[in-house]
């Protein structure tokens, strides 16, 4: 199947119905844009966060990682600039009273060829206007002004109403990591240039989510901070850019379907900055991002605390702030350009049709699935499955057509497929499909884990 004729209704069916992912709170009627992961998403998160950790920490001599608090101290947020620009421009439509963030309405009605990360708000409100564009829901032409919203979500903490203060959910990974840039150093000795991961939780209150897991109200980050001097920043902002490319390259994307978006607009501290897109079935959008932020957040948290974030140079006894190069991944974000990657529609001999997820095998939710080719196999098949569910996460069916049973596994994606039969009882041999190819190889039980093994290799 071309892959252009995949569209994200198609995909959120196929999601929803083999258990991927479901809408947040369905039974009640959902709540928008939020999103529940299913037996098959929740392996496959797991596993791309797995995948991140091994490239971007296990097999890094320089990197350690930190699960930070969702709930920061509030002044974290104004030292990181998020309580005073952390915003979006919204315009409210007076008719049908939806609301609608003024650059994705331009960028919408010009079909990509208009910038609006480069307007100001005067020049958005005179675009909308000019252009005549109307409010997507209602089609009518009535708009507030531009006003700007904050995109954090707050709450508030304290047993009486006296002692209330308002808490912000964090809408980003990346200030637990610079907050503990002191100690991460001191504990784990390290030295700069060293870097600080993390995968969690953020919150943002968008205006127009939307597209599925594309952009939600609350999704998680996979974020890395490489501290630095000063003028190594660029050869790691140039190195981080191809680590980035080369970890979804190694996931098994085409470089067709990849590329870089250099930003033209930057914020003040910042010396560059960048994107990595995938064509999604909504069109080129944002994957990832890489940002070269010279030492504006260490010196920001430093005038905000008091604490010095002075690092001390053992050879050369040089003093100075760290430059920070940050990568930021969306976990839901990545995942979603997975499903679209792996999604297969493919004519098969016979006229039948098969959908096949075509996952990387590190990345697959489930590695095996032991199949008994009849009922009374079970027992067999059974103690197959429980050795090999030691190894990895397994799946067992014996319910219809072996036909039947291929489908469903192609449909999650299971790259392996192990058929009990009647040899099995006397030799000890299954037979084995792959997933991409539908050959089969026959082999011992006991060759089994160690085959898988080889191919899961990442
Ligand atoms: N610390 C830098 C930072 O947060 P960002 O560009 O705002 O930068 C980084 O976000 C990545 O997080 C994005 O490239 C995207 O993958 C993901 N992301 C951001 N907002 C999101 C949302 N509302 N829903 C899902 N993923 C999101």
């Amino acid at each position: 199947m071309s892959k252009k004729c995949l569209t994200m209704d198609k995909l959120v069916t196929h999601c929803k119905s083999v258990g991927f992912v479901y809408p947040g709170s369905d039974i009640y009627g959902g709540l928008a844009n939020t999103w529940d992961y299913g037996p098959l998403g929740v392996e496959l998160k797991n596993n791309i966060k797995k995948a991140w950790w091994k490239k971007f920490v296990q097999e890094s001599d320089n990197s350690f990682g930190v699960d930070a608090a969702i709930l920061m101290n509030p002044r974290v947020w104004d030292a990181s600039g998020h309580t005073a620009n952390f915003s979006d421009p919204k315009m409210d439509c007076k008719s049908c009273k939806s609301r609608f963030r003024a650059d994705t309405l331009i960028a919408e009605h010009s079909k990509g060829e208009v910038n609006p990360d480069v307007m100001t708000n005067e020049e958005m409100e005179q675009y909308i206007e000019t252009h005549h564009v109307n409010c997507p829901r209602c089609g009518n032409h009535n708009w507030t002004n531009i006003r700007q919203f904050n995109m954090m979500f707050s709450t508030s903490r304290g047993v009486t109403d006296a002692g209330q203060d308002i808490v912000y959910l964090r809408p980003e990974t990346a200030q637990g990591e610079y907050v503990n840039f002191l100690n991460v150093q001191r504990t784990s000795r390290a030295k700069v240039p060293f870097g600080i991961a993390q995968i969690g939780k953020s919150f943002r209150n968008e205006i127009t989510p939307g597209n599925f897991i594309f952009r939600t109200i609350e999704f998680e980050q996979m974020e890395h901070q490489l501290f630095c001097k000063a003028e190594d920043s660029e050869r790691f902002y140039n190195e981080y850019k191809q680590k980035a490319w080369d970890f979804v390259i190694s996931l098994g994307f085409s470089p067709d379907e990849l590329r870089f978006h250099d930003h033209d607009k930057l914020a003040h501290y910042a010396k560059a900055a960048c994107d990595i897109e995938y064509l999604f079935p909504i069109g080129w959008s944002e994957l990832n991002g890489i940002h070269n932020r010279s030492n504006y957040d260490l010196s920001r948290h430093q005038e905000y605390s008091g604490k010095s974030m002075l690092y001390l140079d053992p050879v050369t006894n040089e003093k100075y702030i760290p430059s920070v190069v940050e990568y930021s991944i969306g976990c839901d974000r990545l995942l979603l350009a997975c499903l679209c990657d792996a999604y297969d529609e493919e004519q098969l001999e016979g006229g039948d049709m098969r959908v096949v997820m075509h996952f990387h095998p590190f990345i697959a939710p489930y590695k095996v699935a032991v199949l008994p080719l009849q009922k009374n196999l079970s027992a067999k098949a059974k103690d197959v499955y429980k050795t090999l569910s030691k190894k990895f996460m397994c799946s067992y069916d014996e319910a219809g057509s072996i036909g039947k049973r291929y489908r469903r596994q192609d449909q999650s994606g299971t790259p392996f497929c192990v058929t009990i039969d009647f040899d099995t009882l006397e030799d000890n041999t299954v037979t084995l499909r792959d997933r991409d190819t539908m050959e089969q190889i026959r082999m011992s039980v006991d060759d089994i884990a160690a085959y898988v093994e080889k191919k899961l290799e990442f």
